[in-house]
């Protein structure tokens, strides 16, 4: 018997063969084999896992921009930084240059020392779900900002967004009902749509916000408020929402004051909840305050790493991450649920060419426009009706109530246009039938889209009220009752049948069976 070594080092032996043993030399090779594989147990065998994690350390720190040196990391990885003490800081990569890592911390950095201990964190950031979530109030980081007790929850949601093919996405097809008759009737959002709603500061966009999240039929509603003042997030939470609009809702709340990417995370998560709850199959209404927020976080973040400023002050990659965040809404695979959005976009000045503004108008579905001189006229919701639109609205209503939309929005331009005229008492009624017209309804038409912030107009009621008005029926512009209606037909009867209508809630039912436009959607059916 021979005997071989075996990579493990142990000695297998070999039967004796009858084969004569060979007077060659034995060379080098021959017998450094055997024994490097005798001694390959020696080697260090260290599973991957196991390897440490490079720590690097604190260099610079300028303004909010961190820099660290020694680190093997990838973009958008986490770290954790060691302040003072037990403290941690989480910080996320956001840049590099050569040796060199930048880092944004995404809470306040008070304390941080120069050499402080920088640690990558695993790249798969997350929070637990459940249905305790429901009605709660968290931050960018998915803590609780509402008391110390958890939602418990058995689901782990990573953060980190899902892409959907464009092409399986479910076209939008149902109106959604927003509780809000000017949005029903003449700007009707569709389940899946994306629109902004542009207005200056205090022109009532967070009063709309809060009038959408209680009337509006959408299962689950996630409100992001991102970079608005802090006394603020609590007023929108206890007056705007109250405790009925908070129990459907998931709030995520980052004020002005946290560093620009807990904002930017807090919008990124605000959608993701949205996505986990559409993903369920759950037609889901997701209000952003503001987008404009948003884009000013990412802003700050870009020039502190060095991004040159290109259209008033904003970075290119600004104008990037605003379409990466508006497309996560709309429509699942057919079959799955929606993600209704609206984003406030603030209009600096009332200035409807800001970059921002611009950009979001091209990347959204459709604009509401809110006006300051509605809102200084008394005239709330001070939505100027003319000035927006709903770009899905003619797939997804029937021609009659488009045709009452077009006429409406024509009345308000007529009389706008000869206001100065008429005024000064320079137009002689008959001289035009449209003007005359839109001076008759001028007052119905205001009343109209007038709304009170605890009044809910389900959808077939903004359709019913609308249908009234034309038929001459002036209560119906305050959305009284009357008969009138069901005897006569409208004014504008330009297309065939079909008066579509959004989901319903089970409060409305009984409106609902009530109104005679329903019917006529029910007689269709
Ligand atoms: N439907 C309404 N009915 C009556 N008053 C309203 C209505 N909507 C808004 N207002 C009035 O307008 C004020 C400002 O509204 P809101 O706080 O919603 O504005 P905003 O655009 O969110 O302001 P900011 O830019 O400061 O966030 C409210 O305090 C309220 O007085
Ligand atoms: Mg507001």
């Amino acid at each position: 018997m021979t005997g071989v070594f075996t990579p493990s080092g142990s000695v297998v032996s070999e039967p004796v063969t009858s084969e004569p043993v060979t007077s060659k030399p034995v060379t080098s090779k021959q017998w450094q084999a055997p024994l490097l594989s005798r001694l390959q147990h020696l080697r260090p065998q260290r599973a991957p896992e196991l390897e440490p994690v490079a720590a690097g350390r604190l260099t610079r720190v300028v303004g909010m921009t961190l820099e660290a040196v020694g680190l093997k990391v990838q973009l958008g990885q986490q770290c954790e930084i060691s302040v003072s003490g037990d403290r941690r800081l989480e910080a996320e990569v956001v840049g590099f240059s050569d040796h060199k890592v930048f880092l944004m911390p995404i809470q306040n950095i008070e304390g941080v020392q120069p050499g402080a201990r920088v640690t990558p964190l695993s790249s798969h950031l997350g929070m637990r779900v459940g249905p305790g979530l429901l009605g709660r109030v968290i931050n960018g980081l998915g803590q609780p900002l509402d008391g110390d007790a958890s939602w418990g929850g058995e689901e782990y949601l990573e953060f980190a967004p899902h892409t959907i093919n464009p092409l399986k996405r479910h076209p939008i097809e149902k109106p959604l009902d927003v509780g809000v008759r000017a949005i029903n009737a003449l700007l009707t959002l569709g389940q899946g749509q994306r629109v902004g709603l542009f207005a200056g500061s205090g022109v009532g966009k967070s009063v709309l916000l809060g009038m959408m999240t209680k009337f509006t039929t959408a299962d689950i509603v996630v409100v992001g408020l991102i970079g608005e003042r802090g006394r603020e997030v609590k007023e929108f939470i206890e007056h705007n929402l109250g405790a009925e609009g908070l129990a459907r809702s998931v709030v995520v709340a980052s004020p002005a004051d946290d560093p620009p990417l807990m904002r930017l995370r807090a919008s990124q998560l605000a959608t993701r909840i949205a996505e986990y709850y559409r993903d369920k199959g759950q037609n889901v209404l997701l209000l952003m305050d503001s987008l404009t927020r948003y884009a000013q976080a990412q802003r700050e973040i870009a020039l502190a790493t060095g991004e040159p400023p290109a259209t008033k002050g904003y970075p290119p990659s600004v104008f990037a991450k605003l379409p990466q965040l508006v497309e996560r809404a709309g429509n699942a695979d057919r079959g799955g649920g929606s993600i209704t959005a609206v984003y406030t976009v603030l209009t600096e000045g009332d200035d409807l060419q800001d970059p921002i503004a611009d950009s979001a108008r091209a990347i959204l579905d459709g604009h509401i426009v809110l006006s300051r001189s509605l809102a200084e006229e008394g005239q709330y919701p001070a939505i100027d009706v003319e000035a927006s639109i709903s770009r899905v609205m003619p797939n997804i209503v029937a021609k009659p109530h488009l045709g009452m939309a077009q006429r409406f929005k024509q009345l308000l331009a007529l009389y706008r246009q000869n206001r100065d005229l008429i005024s000064i008492g320079a137009y002689t009624a008959g001289a035009d039938k449209d003007i005359d017209q839109a001076i008759a309804m001028r007052p119905h038409l205001r009343n109209y889209l007038s709304q009170g912030i605890n009044e809910s107009v389900p959808f077939p009621d903004s359709l019913n009220t609308l249908q009234r008005l034309f038929n001459g029926d002036a209560g119906a512009s305050q959305g009284q009752a009357s008969t009138k209606a069901d005897a006569s037909a409208p004014v504008i009867p330009r297309a065939g049948a079909g008066i579509g209508t959004a989901g319903e809630r089970p409060a409305n039912k009984a409106a609902r069976a009530s109104a005679p436009l329903a019917r006529a959607h029910n007689r269709q059916k």
